[in-house]
Order: C-alpha cells, then sequence, then structure tokens
C-alpha cells in the first residue's frame, strides 16, 4: 500500500536540510539536449565484459547508451544542449549573466567547461564556472541560478549538465562499464514571470560516503610523470541502498518544505541511475510510474546530464503543461543529493 506520510528515519541517518525559495522567483524558461549518435546496446556489450542483455535490463531497466565519439570533448556536448536550450527559451546568449556547467568528466581539471562554452558562445563578460557534485551537479545548479536570481545578481542563468563518462570507464569492469553513458543538457533560468517557478530545494552532503563513488585520484608525486586515467569504480549495492533511502525522504522534505503534498507532484523526474531504484522510491512515497520521467532504457547513466535529458524527453512529449509541479530530484558521489519542488511555468 502507498505510503502518504514520511517515513520513519533511522537514528543514524543524515539530517536533510529543505528551504522554500525566498526572494524573486525564478523559473525554467527553456530546456535543451543532446547525445551523440553513437549507441553502444546491451549486447554489443556483452561482446567485451561478460555480461548479458537480460542481465542488464532485468537489474538496471538500460538497453542503450549514447557514446561520444573519441576525442569529443564535454564542452562540444555542453555547447550543443546550451544552444538549444537558449532557442527553446527564446534567449540570446548575449543575455547571459552567469553559465554554470555541472560536470563529473570536465575535460581537465581547469580552465573550467563553463569558460569554453562561453567561448563558444561568444559571450565574454558573464560569470562562468563549473559545479563539482557528481551526478547532483545539475540541481546544484540550478539551486546556484535560483539564488543568483533570488538576490539580484543576475537575471539570465544558463545550466548545464554534460558528460562524455565513457573515456573514464573501464570497460572490464562490469560494475560499471553497463551503466553509464554520455550526453548533455542545459536549462535557460529566469526571473518568473508570474510567481511560478521554483518553490523549494533540499541540498545536502555526507562526505562520510566519499568511497562509495569515485574516480581516481591525481598522482601525488610533484614529477608524477604518467598520469593515471581517472576510472570510475563504484560500491554498487551501497549506493543503490543509499539511493532509494535519499529518494524517498527528499521528496517529503522538499514537499514539505514547500507546503505541498506527495499527491500534488504531477511529475517526478530523478536521477537516471537503475530503474529498480526509481520504482522503490516511487512505490514507498505514492506516486504512480504514469508520473515518473523514466528514459535511462535509452541513455543509461549520464550523470550530470541524466535529469536534463529526462525533463527535455518529458517536454517534447507534452508530459509537461503550464501549473504543473514537478519535482526534480538527484543523488550521488560525495554522497551528494538534491532536490527541487518547481510549478512550471
Ligand atoms: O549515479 C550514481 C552511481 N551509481 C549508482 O546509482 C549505482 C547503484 N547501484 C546499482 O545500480 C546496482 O548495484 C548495480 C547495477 C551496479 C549492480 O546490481 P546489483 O543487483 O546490486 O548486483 P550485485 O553487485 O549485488 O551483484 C549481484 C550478482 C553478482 O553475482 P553473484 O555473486 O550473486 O554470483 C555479480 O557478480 O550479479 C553479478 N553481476 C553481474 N552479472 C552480469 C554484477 N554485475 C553484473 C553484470 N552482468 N554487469
Amino acid at each position: 500500500m502507498a505510503l502518504r506520510t514520511a517515513p520513519r528515519v533511522r537514528s543514524d541517518a543524515v539530517p536533510l536540510r529543505a528551504f522554500r525559495s525566498k526572494g524573486r522567483p525564478s523559473a525554467i524558461a527553456g530546456v535543451g539536449t543532446y547525445a551523440p549518435d553513437r549507441v553502444m546496446t546491451n549486447a554489443d556489450l556483452a561482446k567485451i565484459v561478460e555480461t548479458s542483455d537480460e542481465w542488464i535490463v532485468e537489474r538496471t531497466g538500460i538497453r542503450r547508451r549514447h557514446l561520444a565519439e573519441p576525442g569529443t570533448t564535454t564542452f562540444e556536448l555542453a555547447t550543443r544542449a546550451a544552444r538549444e536550450a537558449l532557442q527553446n527559451a527564446e534567449v540570446s546568449a548575449e543575455e547571459l549573466d552567469l553559465i554554470v556547467v555541472a560536470t563529473s568528466s570536465p575535460d581537465g581539471p581547469f580552465p573550467s567547461v563553463a569558460c569554453r562554452v562561453q567561448n563558444e558562445l561568444g559571450v565574454p563578460g558573464a560569470c562562468a564556472f563549473d559545479v563539482l557534485a557528481a551526478c547532483t551537479g545539475f540541481v546544484y545548479g540550478l539551486s546556484l541560478a535560483d539564488a543568483f536570481i533570488a538576490s539580484g545578481r543576475a537575471d539570465t542563468v544558463l545550466v548545464i549538465g554534460a558528460e562524455v563518462l565513457s573515456r573514464m570507464l573501464d570497460w572490464q569492469d562490469r560494475a560499471t562499464s553497463i551503466i553509464f553513458g554520455d550526453g548533455a543538457g542545459a536549462a535557460v533560468v529566469r526571473a518568473a514571470r508570474r510567481g511560478a517557478g521554483f518553490r523549494a530545494w533540499c541540498l545536502g552532503s555526507d562526505g562520510r560516503g566519499y568511497d562509495k563513488v569515485t574516480a581516481g585520484d591525481i598522482p601525488r608525486g610533484a614529477y608524477a610523470a604518467h598520469q593515471a586515467q581517472p576510472l570510475i569504480a563504484q560500491k554498487g549495492p551501497d549506493v543503490f541502498k543509499f539511493a532509494t533511502d535519499i529518494f524517498i525522504r527528499q521528496a517529503y522534505a522538499v514537499a514539505d518544505a514547500a507546503g505541498a503534498a506527495i499527491e500534488d507532484i504531477d511529475l517526478f523526474v530523478p536521477h537516471q541511475a537503475n530503474r529498480r531504484i526509481i520504482e522503490a522510491a516511487a512505490r514507498r512515497v505514492g506516486l504512480p510510474m504514469e508520473r515518473v520521467q523514466v528514459n535511462l532504457d535509452e541513455y543509461g547513466n549520464t550523470s550530470t546530464a541524466s535529469i536534463p535529458l529526462a525533463l527535455g524527453d518529458a517536454l517534447k512529449s507534452n508530459r509537461i503543461k503550464s501549473g504543473d509541479q514537478v519535482l526534480l530530484a538527484g543523488f550521488g558521489s560525495g554522497l551528494t543529493w538534491g532536490a527541487c519542488l518547481l510549478e512550471w511555468e
């Protein structure tokens, strides 16, 4: 039976912080997405690592993932999604005050991907920087956009999640190579026109879980001659438990902060990590799957790009209309988490 009241929290569970948006309201004015053309199916994967289409579909829900051609950069994918978001928002790049790129696979330690995107868009002047919060990064980026707009530091913000994770995978490691894909998604955030937009946030991290999902270390020797390729590793079952729990608790926390009920949520757009995680969370909070956006069968887990890619697909298939209450929620390495409830303009 559907659970409609907040679940009891274990005494060792990390406390969640949820906030109602204050100040000038902001809203998403347009979304853009991009996925590379090259597709790798589960059957393709089974040729290079010991796995099967049946196992991957049953345990994760993933059927395919899109992979960038070798040599493709994260900023290239980010820029494609950004251009589409600007077009859909009917905003020119010159209007941007802030560009935030969330990524787990930057093209290098610096300069930021955001500065490379800014250069591609040809709009010097706006503030541009990256956010590192792994798969939660896009929600953290949106929260920065909301805060900058609320406080009057910006009127128009571009938030991007972009990844070329394929270059950070050990293709022989079936715990990770079957999961991840490449892609990008972007949103233009502006001052809300009619008081709708972001209503509440739940953001947090628990560094005690720093070793649950990792991507190598930069060599510590001052003269490290051979820099090892950073490869993604994870403790899958631990992350699975954390993810399900945090989705459920965030949903209640953010709804509560907004003064809304779970029943009011028209569409839940979760981080696309594993279909079983999403289904378990939706079941526990009492949201029917018709109100949950899932597209990981097509893209796998694209980290920071997964929420905007799912949001973009929901918009393309007319699943969101003006006035809808939309819940975005993510979790990721760090450990980190973030959710927001917004009323669509
Ligand atoms: O963005 C955040 C990042 N990460 C996540 O969200 C990951 C969350 N976790 C997961 O999605 C799941 O834990 C996985 C998909 C990674 C793994 O699924 P699982 O159901 O937790 O499998 P498991 O690791 O507990 O392994 C179960 C069995 C093992 O065999 P035995 O010991 O029972 O004989 C594994 O060796 O499945 C085996 N196995 C596989 N078999 C075929 C593990 N991976 C594979 C595979 N293909 N790819």
